[in-house]
Order: C-alpha cells, then sequence, then structure tokens
C-alpha cells in the first residue's frame, strides 16, 4: 500500500521539524556552555521583551495603587497624615505582585527620602542618563540590567503633579505640617525641592528567577 500525498508530506516535514529541533537544541547547548563559563550577561530578544513588559505591568500596578492611596490619605487626613502613605511597600498589592512575580519592588533616588532608597554606583548611571533624555525632552525608556544571579528592570519616575510638591518641592511649596512629620521621620531626608516635570526617581523591580 502506497502513502498517499499528504503522507509523505506531513513526514517530511515532521523530519524537517525534527532537524530544526535538533539544530536549536545544539545551539541552547552551546549558549548554556558560553554562559556558565562567564555568567549570564545577555538575553535573548524575546525574553528582553517578556522581562520589560512585565516590569512595566508591575509598576503601572503599583504606581496606580500608590497614587490612589496617597490621594485617599491626603484627602482624609491632610498631607501631614498622608507622609506614612507615600511608601510602596506599605501596600498589600506590593506584596501580592512580589510572590506572584518573585520579585521585589522599589523605589530608588538620587535625591532619596528613604535611606534604604539610595542608588549604587552602577544605578547612578542610569538615573543621570534618565535626568538627561528628561530635561531635554526625550523619551526615556525601561531598561534591564544583569546582574550576576538577578536581572533589574529600571523604569524613571517624573514628578508629576502639583500634589507631590507638598511633600517634594520647594520651601515655599512645602506643607508645612507635613514637612515637619517628614523632618522627624527621616531625619536625612534629600527628597525635597523638586519641580513639576522633573525626574524624582526610578523603579527597580528586582526579579530572582532568572530567564
Ligand atoms: C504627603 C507627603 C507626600 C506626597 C504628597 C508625596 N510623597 Fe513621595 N514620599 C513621601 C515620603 C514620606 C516618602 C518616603 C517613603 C518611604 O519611607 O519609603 C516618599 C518617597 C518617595 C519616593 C521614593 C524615593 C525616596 O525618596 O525615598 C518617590 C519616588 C516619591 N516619593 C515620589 C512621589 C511622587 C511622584 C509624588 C506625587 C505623585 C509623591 N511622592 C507625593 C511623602 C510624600
Amino acid at each position: 500500500m502506497g502513502r498517499s500525498m499528504r503522507e509523505i508530506i506531513t513526514l517530511h516535514f515532521h523530519r524537517f521539524y525534527c532537524y530544526l529541533f535538533f539544530l536549536l537544541m545544539l545551539g541552547a547547548v552551546g549558549c548554556q556552555k558560553k554562559t556558565t563559563a562567564n555568567e549570564k550577561s545577555s538575553l535573548d530578544s524575546l525574553q528582553r521583551h517578556h522581562y520589560t513588559a512585565m516590569g512595566d505591568s508591575i509598576s503601572i500596578a503599583a504606581q496606580q495603587a500608590l497614587m490612589k492611596q496617597l490621594m485617599t490619605a491626603i484627602e482624609s487626613g491632610g498631607p501631614e497624615y498622608a507622609v506614612n502613605f507615600c511608601n510602596e511597600r506599605a501596600m498589600p498589592i506590593t506584596d501580592s505582585l512580589s510572590n506572584r512575580y518573585n520579585c521585589e519592588i522599589k523605589r530608588i533616588a538620587l535625591r532619596n527620602r528613604n535611606p534604604n532608597n539610595a542608588l549604587t554606583t552602577e544605578e547612578k548611571i542610569i538615573y543621570d542618563v534618565y535626568a538627561q533624555l528628561i530635561t531635554t525632552g526625550a523619551s526615556a525608556q525601561p531598561q534591564l540590567v544583569i546582574n550576576q544571579k538577578e536581572l533589574l528592570f529600571y523604569k524613571p519616575i517624573v514628578l508629576g503633579m502639583p500634589a507631590c510638591l507638598q511633600c517634594h518641592g520647594k520651601p515655599d511649596q512645602l506643607d508645612p505640617k507635613a514637612y515637619v512629620a517628614i523632618q522627624s521621620k527621616y531625619p536625612d531626608d534629600k527628597a525635597v525641592n523638586f519641580s513639576l516635570g522633573e525626574l524624582r526617581g526610578m523603579w527597580k523591580i528586582t526579579f530572582h528567577n532568572m530567564p
């Protein structure tokens, strides 16, 4: 009994895909050797796209929740009361996102308020580039960095609302009572004298699961 044309074509395709798969495996093994020799130092474009999209949606969700929490606190108790609410780590959504994606979510800054939000030397380089781009009106895209066993995502935070100035603005814009509360809680505060549209900080998302 001879094979039908369709069967022959399917068989050939099957062989072709097996061969392709074999080639891909060889490629993957080759890459594996290279990465273990000198640590993983690059992502392919698919991984890059995946982690950028993930970092972007995590930071958007965290930002929205933070804004909601901050604005509700200002409305209900004024800026002085809201001083405890510009903190992404005090939000249940941050925990749930961290658990779901096995990542750590932070905001960091050159002129930081919380001492835990300072920049490393490498992060200062990214920050300076963002500051430069934002000053010139260019678009500042998220960045991925591979750091030994971690994958880091950075995205600029621009001071985008006049409400931020009550706690981050120039002396005449600061809410006096809120600022007293800030100074007593953060004696080394550097997060004032900002203007609208200026780079305020960066989202930093550390993915613990390396691709
Ligand atoms: C009611 C006062 C208040 C307002 C309004 C406020 N913040 Fe904050 N901000 C704080 C405090 C307090 C911290 C320190 C939080 C912590 O301990 O992590 C902070 C921290 C930050 C940080 C983390 C880096 C750092 O300096 O430690 C960023 C980024 C930030 N604020 C941006 C903003 C933006 C953008 C707005 C406007 C949407 C805003 N804040 C409005 C009080 C405020």
